[in-house]
């Protein structure tokens, strides 16, 4: 058992639907379940920082936030308390706070930080994990791209808005016989564009793991056209490689998320002309209310993080792995990302129903 009066619950990085269930579980069992005490710190880890908006949370705070997108906390996916930038007399500076948040966290009666964040987030709380903190992480990713566990929460959402919006586009691009390029999250990995290509039946899937070629999705679209089908759809992950240059050698320039499938369909309009259209997803993705999985996982996973605490075992992070909730360490848990395996069952499945990578296989 540990000595835990009062959990500290900070979330970092992009927001994702479900982090206001995990802070309601967090608060709801720490109190109703153990006993203690519940401080909310603000806008990740600037509210140790400047620890004026950070406050307890009580079961009466958390009511009605299950369905709500977002986070109660607010968020930051800048600053980072062992080296943090800003501008000073027009010169950029950097700062190791880290000092200051320890000596926040004591006076807010801190005896133990749940962190709620992705690789980023959770590389800071095991900085903090090193200087001596109680730490538990909670997996936080839309991009699911955290290796120790199965899924995050929020990614179920993000899925589902992207499948939708497919199943929107195929409308459209099928009564205008146009190529539609939509592009989604998934700075490292591929796995939104993969399971949103699979479940709404995208033609052409293009994602940071394998590499594209332009001549592959012509051939694909051609090879469309000549079964009758006058239309294709493109989901491009917003991370994926573009090639240096285009089949004439003309460079290609260096896209950012954002711009990356207007990027590949500038190209494509000049090798198909056909017409073509982009849908890029955006923060659609991350926004609203999360799934019931994404709700029940991110329920689990709060409680979970609540009871390592209550055992005294920190430097863990919760995990789903075969449909239940464990830990690994911290370690462990930012050892490697986890990206999209080319040689994997579910891409087999993908090119065995004749959806292309773009690649030559
Ligand atoms: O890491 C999650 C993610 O959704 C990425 O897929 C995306 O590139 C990034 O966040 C965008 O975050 P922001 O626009 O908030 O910086």
């Amino acid at each position: 058992m540990s000595e835990v009066k009062t959990i500290g619950v900070v979330n970092g990085g992009g927001d994702a639907p479900g982090l206001n269930a995990v802070i309601r579980a967090v608060v709801r069992s720490a109190i109703g379940a153990h006993g203690m005490r519940v401080i909310g710190i603000h806008n990740g880890f600037d509210g140790l920082i400047w620890p004026e908006g950070s406050k307890e949370l009580t079961e009466e705070s958390v009511s009605g936030i299950l369905p709500r997108g977002g986070t109660i906390l607010g968020t930051t996916n800048r600053g980072n308390p062992f080296g943090y930038r800003s501008t000073e007399d027009g010169k950029e500076v950097i700062h190791d706070y880290s000092g200051l948040c320890l000596e926040n966290a004591r006076r807010l009666g801190i005896d133990a930080l749940i962190v709620i964040g992705g690789d980023g987030t959770l590389h800071i709380a095991h900085d903090f994990a090193r200087r001596g903190v109680k730490v538990v992480g909670v997996p936080k990713t839309i991009d699911n791209d955290l290796s120790a566990t199965e899924v995050s929460f929020g990614f179920d959402t993000a899925l589902l808005v992207a499948t939708e919006a497919i199943d929107r586009l195929h409308t459209t691009a099928e009564s205008h016989h146009r190529v539609m390029l939509i592009e989604v999250m998934g700075r490292d990995a591929g796995w939104i564009a993969l399971h949103a290509g699979i479940a709404g039946g995208a033609h052409i899937i293009l994602i940071p793991e394998i590499p594209f070629r332009f001549e592959s999705i012509c051939d694909a679209v051609y090879a469309r056209e000549n079964r009758g089908k006058l239309f294709s759809l493109v989901v491009v992950a917003e991370g994926v490689k573009l090639p240096p240059t285009d089949p004439n050698g003309k460079m290609i320039p260096p896209a950012s998320p954002g711009n990356v499938a207007n990027t590949i369909a500038f190209t494509l309009r000049e090798m198909l002309h056909k017409e073509i259209r982009v849908t890029v997803l955006g923060h659609v993705q991350r926004g609203g209310s999360p799934t019931p999985f994404d709700r029940i996982l991110a329920t689990r996973m709060g409680v979970h993080a609540t009871d390592l605490v209550a055992r005294g075992e920190f430097n863990r992070m919760v995990c789903l792995h075969a449909g239940k909730i464990e830990s690994v360490t911290l370690e462990e848990a930012l050892s490697q990302m986890k990206l999209v395996n080319p040689a994997s069952e579910i891409v087999h499945a993908a090119r065995a129903i004749g959806t292309t990578f773009g690649d030559n296989a």
